[in-house]
């Protein structure tokens, strides 16, 4: 039998030798026996030089292209079981839940706005909406508040790099005037809402921060209706032994104008008796004036509170900032 009719039943052996490898070294053993220094397939091309010049060409030829395919087989075979080596042992049920349920949660303070908002749900109030960055005119004229008040001071707010002297609310009290401004009375709405003021964020101030507005225009709304309904929620949400108490203070959209302490275990834990809340009033005649209601016919309230305020108290938190560092160790914790 020539050389060249060796290559081919030699090469199908040593193709199916490697192909039958069961992992790497027995992969890396049929390497050496076949083409390795002392390697059968090695012995052939040794054999070559013995060749006459007219077979050598022809089985030269040959030879070698075995032995690319050899290596061919050799290469995709380590692939293979090298992939398989690093598979586990057992097979796995990717579509199995996962042993440990970490899913996402609410941020606290989504969570306390959601419960201010459910609270007042229970006695008819309905969520609106306005404009976060606004004017003026809906932040402070048509509320009353006069040209020269330190509240719109360049120190104070944000404003917007614009012609038409655009601002950043500096609280939600804005939408009693959208609101009123879109609809006739009665209404009784609630709006939880982002703003701005040009506070240096320390442990009790942020430059934006969250506030919850109220607004209820009737006819013959009195005071009582408003401590009540401020009892009410504020029992929701800081328990049972929740008191409240009213404070004259002055603001001008609203006249008489409270300032809302309230006590309550909580409070006592931080070492106080009273801790003050929230802002309210009787809505100002000059504010329905403002929005096209006649003062003679419509009475209201209004109040203003801040969630983080609320937030902090109720978890007990010390610091305004964390709220807004979203470090998940604090956020885990609700
Ligand atoms: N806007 C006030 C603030 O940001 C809070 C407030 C006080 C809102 C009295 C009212 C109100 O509606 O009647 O501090």
């Amino acid at each position: 039998m020539s050389l060249l009719d060796e290559i081919e039943p030699l090469k199908a052996e040593a193709l199916a030798e490697l192909e039958a490898a069961p992992d790497l070294p027995s992969l890396e053993q049929a390497k050496g026996a076949w083409i390795g220094p002392k390697g059968r397939f090695t012995g052939l091309m040794k054999q070559l030089g013995g060749l006459s010049k007219e077979e050598r060409p022809l089985a030269g030829k040959a030879v070698n292209a075995a032995k690319v395919e050899l290596e061919s087989l050799l290469n995709s075979k380590r692939d293979a079981l090298e992939l398989a080596s690093a598979m586990p042992s057992r097979a796995t049920d990717f579509t199995l839940p996962g042993r440990r349920r970490r899913v996402g949660r609410l941020h606290p303070l989504t969570q306390v706005t959601e419960d201010i908002v459910k609270s007042f749900r229970k006695i008819g109030f309905v969520v609106a909406d306005g404009p976060e960055v606004e004017d003026d005119y809906h932040c402070f004229d048509a509320l009353n508040t006069p040209a020269d008040h330190p509240a719109r001071d360049m120190q104070d707010t944000f404003f917007l790099d614009s012609k038409d002297r655009l601002i950043l609310r500096t609280h939600t009290s804005s939408v009693q005037i959208r609101v009123m401004e879109k609809q006739p009375p009665p209404v009784r709405i609630i709006v939880p809402g982002r703003v701005y003021r040009r506070d240096t964020a320390d442990a009790t101030h942020n430059p934006t921060f969250q506030q919850v507005e109220g607004l209820y225009v009737d006819k013959n709304v009195t005071v009582s209706d408003l401590k009540g309904t401020v009892e009410f929620v504020f029992r929701e949400l800081m328990g049972k032994d929740t008191k409240i108490r009213f404070r004259p203070h002055y603001f001008s959209y609203t006249e008489p104008s409270f300032e809302i302490d309230f006590s309550s275990p909580l409070v006592k834990k931080m070492g106080k008796d009273w801790l003050e809340i929230a802002g309210c009033g009787m809505v100002h005649p000059k504010v329905f004036e403002n929005v096209g209601y006649d003062p003679e016919e419509w009475t209201g309230w209004a109040f203003g509170f801040g969630i983080e305020r609320i937030a902090m108290i109720r978890y007990a938190i010390n610091d305004i900032r964390l709220f807004y560092e979203n470090d998940v160790r604090f956020l885990r914790q609700f």
